[in-house]
């Protein structure tokens, strides 16, 4: 969900600009990441135990909190946490992201000329069909090395609000590519794999080198579909299908993964907004899974709990209702505007306020952030050199090619070989796809090799896109079919992109979009050589089409495959690198439950 932005004035919006790129002294600044403690500017703070470094977490966040006033406390409550400059601590902000590279979707991470780009793995939904949890763990680690090098020069935060491991188990959901599928095992493996590798706390002793956070708990697969939306969404669950389908990945995320945060939905599960669910949230996460970290609202559930659900009366009883559940840290502020409100009422004590703030500066403490200077403490050598290495761009490509699925392949026409190949067609609306290939909760990638510059590499190609965009509304079928007619060999790429599945937009059927499948069928109907029908999106597609066509000699299934994915498409095509193979329309069919589908 967007957060409302206040209108600023034209004056103050230039003078933000100025503050950012200034500090007091006039001095340039923005190399320089925010951290408490720093007893070199301000001796005096050596003297307070929350600073001192030979403490436990628990004794220094005791400290820290026996300081604050009750508004200190509540101003801590919220993404946009307020600064308590008396006793050194900045101001700090908890939404950065970091699904399959890091990105500057959340408000605590950008980029700059110091770092303009980060490596843009494939979406997880690619990633997680490899079944390779040795690569979940490895992206995340590489993930988590760039995110601190960008934290040491002042561009991203510390703590990133992914994976979602929410199970895909409708198909339409726009939001499906985000996540490793359907399997509740093989996305608690992803969880757990890809939680190890961003937070890295192997060294021993409870630091983070960034927190991850497992999110939305739980049973949310719907944005908006057809009036369903999912802030007043309630999914009615037995407790058989919640423990064995939608809780096992967030358990394993916990307690396997010994992640720092779990994020509640939107959505009510029987009746109850989740973010106020004392079972779900204490009962569970807390007490059963024992989290060692905070709960996180997503952006804004307290308010939409309110506002949009009508769950409580008040404002000050849904924050008060979402505290006592559980509920450490609001993404919005909903909290900071009715939690002092809900303690003078009496509908909430500050020891429950104290225990969520707790909570969160715990998690700040085991980041390093109330340790002074990042570049002095571990991981604090990194910086813009490892950010887009060779060796993290070559993994990129390498993960794409893991998951990359071979779905059909007549007479063993896969793979094609170069030297044979004197002119290859390369048709479709996703033939040239850039953007198309990273999908959502996006960075801005360190290069883009499309599939026909994968291609095109190789072999001699021509190309011609045959639909103006994904919708494709009307195929323009001449130019495709001539090129077809004349290669030696066709490669065809369809599929989807933002504008047909993503947050808030669901799909209504599983079809190719528009006029794709005429393209298709057209195409392969005059191509001289082999055609190599390649899916590019995230929600399964019913191609059964496709697969019953003679002429259609292979398909493959490629999923969002990220900044190199059309090097890694380019590989597999041409033999480089065996695709995970799978029966059939196993993809479609992994969706079992869409009655829409003949073939499941
Ligand atoms: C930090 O805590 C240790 C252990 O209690 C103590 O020995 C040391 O004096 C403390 N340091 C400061 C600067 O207070
Ligand atoms: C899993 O991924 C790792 C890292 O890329 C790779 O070294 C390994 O060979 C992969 N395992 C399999 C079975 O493909
Ligand atoms: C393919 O996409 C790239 C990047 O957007 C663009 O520069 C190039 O002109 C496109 N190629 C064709 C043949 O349209």
């Amino acid at each position: 969900m967007a957060l409302s932005q206040n209108r600023v004035p034209k004056v103050s919006v230039f003078l933000c600009f100025v503050a950012l790129f200034l500090n007091s002294n006039g001095v340039w600044a923005q190399n320089s990441p925010v951290f408490a403690c720093d007893v070199v500017k301000n001796p005096t703070l050596a003297g307070y135990a929350f600073c001192n470094k030979s403490l436990s977490v628990s004794a220094r966040v005791a400290d820290l909190v026996g300081r604050l006033t009750l508004q200190e406390k509540i101003g801590n409550l919220v993404n946009t946490a307020s600064d308590v400059s008396r006793l050194g601590i900045p101001k700090y902000e908890w939404w950065s992201e970091a699904l399959h590279g890091v990105s500057n979707v959340g408000p605590g991470t950008r980029f700059s000329s110091v770092v303009p780009s980060a490596t843009s793995f494939p979406m997880p939904i690619t990633i997680a069909a490899s079944f390779n949890s040795t690569l979940f763990e490895t992206i995340g680690r590489v993930v988590s090395t760039e995110a601190r090098a960008m934290h040491n020069v002042g561009l991203a935060g510390l703590t990133y609000w992914s994976p979602n491991i929410n199970i895909f188990r409708d198909p339409r959901w726009g939001r499906g590519q985000e996540t490793p599928g359907e399997d509740p095992l093989l996305t608690s493996k992803y969880a757990a794999g890809y939680v190890r590798g961003l937070q890295q706390t192997d060294g021993g002793g409870d630091n983070l080198k960034v927190a991850a956070c497992c999110k939305h708990y739980t049973a949310y697969d719907v944005d908006n579909w057809k009036g369903i939306q999912r802030y007043t969404f309630n999914a009615v669950v037995s407790q058989q299908d919640l423990d064995d389908t939608y809780n096992p990945p967030f358990k394993s995320c916990v307690i396997d993964g010994n992640v720092a945060s779990v994020m509640c939905s939107y959505n009510q599960v029987n009746g109850k907004p989740t973010c106020a669910d004392p079972d779900l949230l204490k009962g569970i996460i807390r007490d059963k899974w024992k989290l060692n970290g905070y709960i996180v609202s997503d952006c804004d559930s307290v308010d939409v709990l309110f506002k949009n659900q009508h769950y409580t009366k008040t404002p000050e009883e849904a924050a008060a209702k979402s505290i006592q559940a559980g509920l450490d840290l609001n993404c919005g502020n909903f909290l900071g505007r009715y939690t002092e409100g809900a303690v003078k009422q009496g509908l909430l004590d500050e020891a429950s306020v104290t225990n969520a703030v707790s909570n969160n500066f715990a998690t700040l403490m085991r980041l390093g952030f109330f340790d002074g200077d990042p570049s002095k403490q571990q991981y604090g050598n990194l910086g813009p050199k490892d950010v887009c290495t060779n060796a993290n761009q070559e993994l990129a490509r390498e993960a794409a090619r893991q998951g990359i699925v071979l779905l059909k392949n007549n007479k063993g026409s896969l793979p094609l070989n170069a030297k044979a190949i004197k002119s290859l067609a390369v048709i479709g609306p996703n033939a040239n796809a850039t953007r198309t290939m990273i999908g959502n909760y996006e960075g801005i990638p360190c290069k883009y090799t499309s599939p026909l510059q994968g291609l095109t590499a190789l072999v001699p190609t021509s190309f011609a896109p045959g639909c103006p965009d994904v919708q494709c509304a009307n195929a323009v079928l001449d130019d495709a079919k001539s090129v077809a007619a004349s290669a030696d060999a066709t490669v065809i790429i369809v599929g989807a992109n933002l504008a047909i599945e993503a947050e808030s937009l669901d799909r209504i059927n599983i079809l190719l979009p528009g006029q794709q499948q005429l393209l298709v069928s057209e195409v392969a109907s005059v191509s001289k050589g082999p055609v190599i029908l390649v899916i590019m999106s995230g929600g399964g597609m019913d191609v059964s089409f496709a697969k019953t066509n003679d002429k259609i000699s292979s398909i493959l299934w490629v999923g969002y495959p990220g900044e190199a994915g059309g090097a890694a498409i380019a590989d597999v095509i041409f033999g480089f690198h065996n695709p995970s193979k799978f029966s059939l329309f196993s993809v479609l069919c992994f969706q079992k439950r869409v009655k829409t589908s003949p073939y499941c």
